[in-house]
């Protein structure tokens, strides 16, 4: 059974780097752990969040229930066929390192989710998704407990219900899975997405006409950390809030008043809105609330600027969404989860 800690510091266990205790905290390291975990569940104080990488999560006080850290590693190649390569990838593996191993033995599929913080098992409760694709485009099978039902299940891609940062896990099994293993089905031949925003720009200024996986990897992480902070120097979480998925006509009837808002098509007669692009337009980059600030190169960016507290984040998450409500009409939702 895995050792439990008290009053355990979780500023290192969060990318926003907030201070904060957990009351119970735990680090399931393999899977015995976490069979064992599973089996003593009565027996550990609730309520009990599972964390990953900590790249999503908001602490705003300390927490009086238990924290429990998947911390399974391990990357095998399982499988092939004609076309795939079938990877499995422990819950507690770093998603950088998971993308590097494809890069480096030309695993299609992976390459424009470079550079994304946090882990192997957190990737499908969120679908992460960058550079116009989603973690849902190359995961096979998720392997998680049922917690109440204390079963090892396993779930194909489509029984995870994906749709834009979301899935099954954030919704009906909410809090009551443990993501143990993912498995990925990478492609033999490259289908190379370079339609996003500025990747095609960004190789011709290299004079790259013809990409190979690294070329499009290394782009698109030097894209990104033009606009991203770099969370081992100023603590954040990417993307606070998604990006709002409004009607056509809403949108249509919007960019009479504003010209340039920027949306993308979404799903039929809907388009996502970029809330970066709302924000920054609404005056509220730099704006700063506490220790908490909109960072200046994505206002869709929180920034721990000076010592913030997990209250200043959400006083300033609140002011963010007051603002774009009055101004636009438009919702904002968090995509980091506040605990
Ligand atoms: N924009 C501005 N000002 C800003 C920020 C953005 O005008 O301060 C404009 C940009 O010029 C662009 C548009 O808004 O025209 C969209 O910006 P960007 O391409 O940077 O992407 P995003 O919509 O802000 C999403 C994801 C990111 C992902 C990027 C690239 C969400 C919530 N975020 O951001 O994911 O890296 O696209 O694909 O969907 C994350 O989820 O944590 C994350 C970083």
């Amino acid at each position: 059974m895995s050792k439990l800690l008290r009053n355990k510091s979780l500023k290192d266990l969060n990318t926003f780097a907030i201070e904060c205790k957990a009351k119970h905290y735990y680090e399931l390291n393999n899977e015995i752990e976490a069979f064992e975990f599973i089996a003593d569940i009565s027996s550990i104080p609730k309520p009990i969040y599972y964390l990953g990488g900590g790249a999503n999560t908001l602490f705003t006080q300390n927490y009086k229930g238990s924290i429990v850290r998947m911390n399974i590693k391990g990357i095998t190649l399982i499988n092939e066929d004609e076309n795939y390569y079938y990877v499995e990838a422990n819950a507690g593996e770093v998603w950088t390192d998971f993308v590097d191993y494809c890069v480096a033995n030309n695993y299609y599929g992976a390459e424009n989710l470079v550079a994304i913080p946090g882990t192997v098992g957190a990737a499908p409760i969120q679908n992460i998704g960058a550079y116009g694709v989603e973690a849902k485009d190359i995961i096979h099978e998720v392997y998680f407990y049922d917690i109440d039902g204390f079963m090892l299940k396993k779930y194909s891609n489509k029984s995870c219900d994906f749709a834009y940062r979301n899935s099954i896990f954030k919704n009906e099994l909410k809090g009551n899975i443990l993501i143990t293993k993912v498995v990925f089905k990478l492609s033999k031949t490259p289908d190379f997405k370079l339609s996003y925003g500025s990747i095609s720009n960004e190789l011709e200024k290299r004079n790259i006409t013809d990409p190979n996986i690294k070329d499009l990897a290394d782009t698109i992480s030097d894209i990104r950390s033009q606009k991203l902070p770099d969370i081992t120097e100023i603590g954040n979480a990417g993307s606070f809030f998604k990006n709002p998925i409004v009607e056509v006509a809403f949108a249509d009837n919007l960019r009479k008043e504003f010209p340039e808002l920027v949306s993308y098509p979404h799903t039929d007669g809907y388009v996502k809105l970029a809330a970066g692009w709302l924000i920054d337009n609404a005056g509220l980059k730099g704006y700063q609330i506490g220790g908490a600030a909109v960072h200046q190169n994505q206002a869709l960016v929180i920034i721990n600027k000076d010592n913030a507290s997990g209250k200043d984040i959400v006083a300033l998450s609140h002011y963010i969404q007051k603002e774009i409500l009055e101004i636009y009409n438009v919702n904002l939702t968090p995509e980091v989860i506040f605990v």
